[in-house]
């Protein structure tokens, strides 16, 4: 059996947008073309300023957003097309898990209910099983048994996460998109996120997308490593070989930018850096169509 469990061929997703009875809209062209592959057990990061499209790709992915072009293999089978009633089993093989759990975390939902869920909506297993498995999956993610009767909002950030993680791989997917899944934690903090991703990708030979602003923390966790500029995947190839030397000039850029302190306010300095961009400079993406 292929070890590849994701192939994307020239992805684009183009939105249109200010559309209306005088106006001709323009397309943004937030994923242009894109070509990469994930392997089993392997994590490909996607890196990039904000607003360059990595969460649209992701999405795109996962086809809840319909591609404007190219192609996506999920185990080797062409999924381009698929209607929403043939996702629907696949979505238990890829899962994601966001920047800030508290918005995808049913708050009036204890922690147990949380992770029975994925089990309820497959319909697998019987509400003892499931129970079973909840209690399983914390210790998993390395919570407290007594969290079960809890709710999300007595959980840290960093707990959160852990809870976000554990209904991510409930179903034990093939592939997991990670998007800024730890850019809202502090460092010390982060780091144990990433070695809990790392251990459970390890445990079920997962492939992963990581995707990150922060080219600190990809490449912590990366085997090969996509640079994404304005919706185009400038760079590609094996981690080491992106860090080390190199080939675009925008990743170049990227390397040697100094770091703004805490990842929040990084994110926003860049957002405003693009956004003034994109006001003065008239955006290569947006076109009139
Ligand atoms: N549903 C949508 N309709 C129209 N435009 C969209 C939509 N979603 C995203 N965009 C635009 O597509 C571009 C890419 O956005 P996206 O959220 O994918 O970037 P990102 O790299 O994930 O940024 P960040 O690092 O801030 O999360 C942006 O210009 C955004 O405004
Ligand atoms: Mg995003």
């Amino acid at each position: 059996m292929s070890q590849e469990v994701l192939r994307i061929e020239n992805l684009k997703q183009h939105f249109t947008s200010g559309k209306g009875i005088f106006a001709k809209g323009y397309t943004i062209k937030a994923v242009d073309g894109v070509s990469f592959s994930v392997k089993r057990g392997e994590t490909l990061g996607l890196v990039g300023e904000s607003g360059c499209g990595k969460s649209t790709l992701g999405r795109t992915i996962l086809k809840l957003y319909e591609p404007t072009e190219g192609k996506i293999f999920f185990e080797g089978e062409d999924i381009t097309d698929f209607t929403v009633k043939q996702m629907r089993p696949l979505r238990k093989d890829m899962q994601v898990v966001f920047q800030d759990p508290l918005e995808s975390l049913n708050q009036r939902h204890t922690i147990g209910m949380i992770l029975e869920e994925p089990f309820v909506i497959h319909n697998i297993g019987t509400s003892a099983e499931r129970r079973k498995w909840a209690a399983e999956l914390l210790e998993k993610v390395g919570l407290p048994a007594d969290a079960i009767t809890r709710y999300p909002h007595e959980f840290s950030g960093g707990q959160r996460q852990r809870i976000g993680i554990a209904r991510a791989i409930a179903l034990k997917p093939k592939l997991l998109i990670c998007d800024e899944s730890v850019s809202a934690l502090d460092v010390s903090v982060q780091a144990q996120i990433i070695n809990l991703l790392l251990k459970l990708q390890q445990e079920m030979n997962l492939a992963m997308i990581f995707i990150s602003h922060d080219l600190s923390v990809v490449r912590q966790v990366s085997d090969n490593v996509a640079v994404m500029y304005f919706g185009e995947m400038v760079e590609y190839g094996p981690a080491k070989e992106v860090y080390q030397s190199p080939k675009a000039d925008y990743t170049k850029t990227l390397l040697s930018a100094i770091p703004v302190n805490h990842p929040k306010d990084r994110k926003k300095k860049r957002k405003a850096e693009l956004e003034s961009k994109k006001i003065s400079a008239g955006t290569p993406q947006q076109e009139t169509a």
